[in-house]
């Protein structure tokens, strides 16, 4: 046991720094298992702060080999230590500005935890967003302390990289300076052999930037597309944000063994291989899309986040949010708008609804925390997106630019808090935000509840909101919601075109006047806020919405709700999938004039996950074998009565000439898949195990190995995939996850048990451990197989890892965050499997947060 609790943090408890920094230099002598770190910071007493203060410093796992203030060494007992750093107490220190210097010695090798210094695959680097720096050196680890570092690495590395510009360098050592303030959690370092790929950027305003990525031997030939993306988004930025690069060199490093997806440390990124390198056999179109959308990222933070970052951990929405939001911009500008707003919102339903409906809500901008860590969720960065959206919708385009440009100009160089944020919009809209701001404290998603009239050429809408109850918000205000609607004639034309409807009582009428007819409603256009809309609707609506909408998102999302209905039926009352369905597919699958990646997705059933939810919300308890078996059966019944047109869908999708990663070829390239795994129902496999012969490129033949495994088949392809990419850890990823997550139910725990054993199962690498544990969630009628194997596997797996990486394992508890929504059977093996978890002597407070609030 810990001697004490873990302690929370509260937003209300913010104080501002006692000190300052005005310049940080470090000194790193780099060794395995014994680094040596000097620092050299000046601080300066902060004129906000009240006068006469302790200097506190952050620091944990550091051995301290001495500490000097103005020059003085600090004898033993001066400070205050901890395990979470020291004080220097306020009369030790002098009256204006000092210098402090330390020498700390840390252990990059044995730090398997992957934050701050440590070793992957012999190199060395860092991670230290949100409290990483602290395991480095002493200092004020918060991110409302800024300050230009100056870095010297001394290393026989053959590359030596931090933040910023380059300075001197020479045998055995490379100097780095960043000019520009930054808070530590910016701070990068990288040492290690690694070959670069270069190319150059000219900013808008003549500024010649060079460009690297930085990757093990042999993987430079998988680097041009991040690179290409690289320029795009630099380009883009400037003609859409105005916003230019800042520094004479840009970095980015590929590193195997990462938390997360990536890092926009200032000038020097850090991004997981798999979201750096892409080739066509060995990366899919999934793959590139996730490159192209996370490279533009993180360099979009160097403005959100960088240049502007946040007052302190609560605000990690006014970073994250935005840039997602810009990076979904940029997406859907380089690809399909309707088919990147189709899958970003069946991103946010499977990961943030899901959140927001179960223990683990909480706002997006939270009040109190226990691990910071804990708080990069879907939330933060989805809803976060989803949010200034709706924002941009209520001010319009012309108010969002304005708004942005004040934004940037009013705060550039600080640590700004969400009422900045919207305090911008007010003063360049005109507008009163107070209500909006409810989207930043309130958690929950608001339900949204339609009834209508038609009278004399009125058409009403009558709208209740209603926000269910979250983990310490048992009542909720009513929130601002903008509504997109359009109405359309019978005959299928459009009579009112999008309007947003902005609501903002808890209960609220509109009305549309002069109408012909009783029109067919299309509400909540684009997908306009993130909402649960409840309004009884007829098959024959959905069907016509599907089939005559102008809305592409609401044509994809009737199509959906179809699809929900006969599954919700089948599982429920047995019933066999009808016709209106099947038909309402069959023109979707044969309209040529549609985007081939859009019928790809409209041809996709609802996850399994999706669907138990649905049934949840209906009042029924989810069986998860249920709405498995009524999926299969559903997909047979897809296949059967698509069975005339699927050969000659899938031939004419077969686009001639080499892989190219662009959104068209790989929307053919999807909507291919979509009819090979139904025709795979049909003909045992035998297109696809064609087509895993013949496959150039990884979608194919990653694509025809899932179609066999779904039927069953496949062994001997399992085989020889291992033999094939046996020497590529990203591509042996996909293999163990597709083994997990394809497995038959009954199996999927044994099959994740025996992967386990397999000897290129390195449980110590984040992506390897998600491939085989996480995959299970893939797997929904495997995970929750009634035996509770399944729940068993992932408890002792977790338990294992925690010790090692707390961060990795807190994030996979997760998997159990929907344990309230089944049977009395299967919560009581949840509840045990949690259990065990939570009694586990020595539990980082990181899975102790989790579970605590998963059980609630
Ligand atoms: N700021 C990074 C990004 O969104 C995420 C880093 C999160 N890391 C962490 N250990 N919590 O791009
Ligand atoms: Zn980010």
């Amino acid at each position: 046991m810990k001697d004490s609790a873990p302690q929370a943090v509260f937003l209300s408890d913010y104080t501002p720094p006692a000190y300052l920094v005005d310049r940080v230099s470090l000194v790193f002598r780099l060794d395995p298992a014994a680094t040596r770190v000097l620092s050299r910071i000046e601080f300066r007493p902060n004129p906000a702060a009240a006068p006469g203060q302790p200097l506190r410093l952050d620091g944990e796992k550091l051995r301290l080999i001495r500490a000097a203030v103005a020059g003085t060494a600090l004898e033993d007992g001066v400070c205050a230590h901890s395990e979470t750093g020291l004080t220097i107490p306020a009369d030790r220190l002098p009256d204006g500005p000092f210098l402090w210097e330390a020498e700390v010695e840390i252990d990059p090798a044995g730090n398997t935890a992957l934050e701050g210094l440590y070793m992957s695959n012999g190199m060395y680097c860092t991670q230290c967003e949100a409290e990483g720096f602290r395991k480095i050196t002493y200092y004020p680890d918060r991110p409302d302390v800024m300050a230009p570092f100056d870095v010297r690495i001394e290393s026989d590395q053959p590359v030596l990289l931090s933040n910023g510009n380059r300075g001197a360098a020479g045998d055995g050592f490379a100097e780095w300076s960043d000019p520009w303030p930054k808070p530590a959690y910016l701070f990068a370092l990288v040492a290690g052999d690694l070959r670069a790929v270069k190319d150059r950027f000219t900013t808008k305003s003549g500024r010649e930037v060079e460009l690297g990525i930085y990757v093990r031997p042999g993987d430079e030939g998988k680097c041009d597309y991040a690179l290409d993306a690289l320029k795009r988004s630099m380009k883009w930025d400037e003609d859409v944000y105005g916003r230019e690069y800042d520094l004479a060199i840009f970095n980015i490093v590929a590193v195997d063994d990462f938390n997360m997806g990536a890092m926009e440390n200032k000038g020097l990124n850090i991004f997981n291989s798999k979201y750096v390198l892409a080739s066509p056999d060995t990366a899919t179109d999934g793959d590139y899309e996730n490159v192209e959308g996370i490279i533009a990222h993180e360099y979009f933070h160097n403005w959100t986040g960088n240049r502007i970052t946040c007052r302190d951990w609560f605000q990690l929405c006014l970073k994250e949010g935005l840039t997602v939001f810009r990076d979904q911009q940029f997406s859907s500008d380089m690809r399909s708008a309707p088919v990147k707003r189709i899958g970003d919102v069946l991103a946010l339903r499977a990961r943030q609804f899901r959140e927001d409906n179960g223990p683990l809500a909480h706002p997006v901008r939270p009040s109190s925390y226990i691990e910071i860590n804990n708080f990069y969720t879907a939330t933060v960065y989805e809803k976060g997106a989803e949010v200034i959206g709706m924002l941009k919708r209520l001010v319009g385009d012309a108010g969002y630019a304005r708004a942005l440009d004040l934004y940037f100009r009013r705060h550039d160089g600080d640590a700004a808090t969400i009422e900045d944020w919207l305090k911008v919009f007010e003063d360049a809209t005109d507008r009163d935000l107070t209500q909006f701001g409810r989207w930043y404290t309130q958690a929950g998603t608001p339900r949204l509840h339609v009834t209508e009239d038609f009278k004399d050429g009125c058409y009403t809408l009558h709208i209740k909101q209603e926000t269910p109850p979250t983990p310490g918000q048992p009542a909720k205000a009513p929130q601002v919601i903008p509504i997109a609607v359009g109405l359309l004639n019978p005959n299928g034309d459009e009579v009112v075109p999008t309007t947003v409807l902005e609501m903002t009582e808890a209960e609220q009428s509109f009305t549309f006047e002069n109408l012909a007819a009783r029109p067919v409603p299309s509400i909540l256009r684009d997908f306009s806020a993130p909402v649960i809309l409840e309004r009884t609707t007829s098959t024959e609506e959905r069907a016509f919405l599907l089939a005559h909408d102008t809305d592409p998102f609401n044509k994809w999302e009737a199509g959906r709700a179809l699809a929900k209905d006969v599954l919700a039926r089948m599982v429920t009352d047995n019933a066999a999938p009808g016709p209106a369905y099947l038909d309402a597919l069959e023109r979707v699958a044969r309209d040529d004039g549609l985007d081939p990646a859009f019928r790809a997705l409209a041809l996709r059933l609802p996850s399994e996950d999706d669907m138990a939810q649905t049934l949840f919300d209906a009042g029924v308890t989810p069986d998860p074998l249920a709405i498995h078996a009524a999926r299969e059966k559903l997909m047979l019944a897809m296949a059967e009565h698509l069975s005339a047109i699927l050969p000659d869908l899938y031939e004419a999708m077969n686009i001639p000439g080499p892989y190219a990663p662009d959104a068209r070829a790989a929307g053919c390239r999807a909507l291919r898949q979509t009819a090979l795994g139904l025709l795979s129902r049909l003909d045992h496999g035998k297109a696809a195990a064609k087509q895993y012969r013949d496959a150039d490129n990884m979608t194919e033949q990653l694509g025809a190995l899932g179609a066999l495994l779904t039927i069953g088949a496949g062994q001997e392809e399992v085989g020889r995939f291992y033999r094939q990419w046996e020497h590529d850890r990203l591509v042996i990823d996909k293999w163990f996850a597709l083994q997990t997550s394809h497995a038959a139910p009954h199996r999927a725990a044994e099959t994740a048990q025996a992967l386990t054993r397999h000897k290129d199962f390195d449980w110590k690498n984040p992506n390897r451990f998600r491939s085989v544990i996480g995959a299970l969630a893939m797997n929904a009628a495997g995970f929750h197989d009634p035996s509770g194997a399944s729940y068993e596997l992932v408890a002792d797996w977790l338990i294992r890892l925690d010790p090692v990486n707390p961060q990795t394992t807190a994030r996979m508890t997760t998997m159990f965050e929907t344990w309230r929504r089944y049977d009395a059977d299967r919560q009581d093996l949840m509840r045990d499997a949690l259990r065990r978890i939570a009694r586990t002597p020595e539990l980082s407070r990181d899975t102790t947060e989790m579970v605590g609030r998963i059980l609630g």
